[in-house]
């Protein structure tokens, strides 16, 4: 029996890493055929970082004030993310806007999960610009990265509903379980995509 490959995921935090959490278990309980090779933070106080450390996952704080620019900073990643041979670059709560070089880099190859039905609500505070607009349906969209901020082709969404009772706080909660479900999912997909892809 030949070894299946594996697909080797880079994932791009700055907080929480919940989300980076749901894509660990999802390949811990082998439904991801994956592995992630690096986690790059850009913040070192990510709780992401000490969820790296917890599962044995190799991590990377790049320090930002260490750069001139953001230029100099997004070469940086890119040579980072080159070295670790990542198939698939995975946005996972990274608060940076990614610069045209990082995206021709791996045009294609990036995708984001963000906490909104995109194209509604891009940009800062979603689920606040959802209840301001009264919405009674939210959700969340993942995405492939291109240079237009969170407008990129969309692989999978979900949708929640929008109680009027909700705060930012309750709504985020809603939308962030659907995440966790679909943010593995949807890099699954990309997996077969780019496998069959190989194949034709
Ligand atoms: C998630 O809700 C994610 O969708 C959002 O940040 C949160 C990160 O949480 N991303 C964006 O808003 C990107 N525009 P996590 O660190 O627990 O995964």
């Amino acid at each position: 029996m030949t070894k299946e490959k594996k697909f080797k995921l880079a994932v791009l935090v700055s907080g929480r890493g919940s989300n980076l959490q749901s894509i660990i278990d999802s390949i811990e309980r082998k439904d991801l055929a994956a592995e992630i090779t690096i986690v790059l933070s850009n913040k070192s106080s990510a709780p992401a970082l000490d969820r790296c450390r917890k599962h044995g996952i190799e991590s990377v704080f790049l320090d930002p004030k260490l750069y001139s620019d953001k230029l100099h900073y997004d070469r940086a990643m890119i040579q980072l993310l080159q070295k670790k041979s990542a198939d698939l670059i995975c946005l996972a709560g990274f608060m940076r806007i990614l610069g045209k070089e990082f995206i021709q880099a791996f045009r294609n190859r990036i995708i984001n999960i963000h906490p909104s039905l995109l194209p509604a609500f891009p940009g800062l505070h979603p689920q606040r610009q959802a209840l301001d607009s009264g919405a009674k349906v939210s959700g969340c969209t993942v995405h492939f990265v291109n240079e237009e901020v969170d407008a990129g082709p969309v692989i999978l969404q979900t949708t929640v509903p929008v109680h009027d009772t909700d705060t930012v706080e309750t709504l985020s909660q809603r939308i962030l379980e659907q995440e966790h479900i679909i943010y593995p999912k949807a890099i699954q997909l990309c997996i077969q995509n780019q496998s069959s892809g190989r194949r034709t």
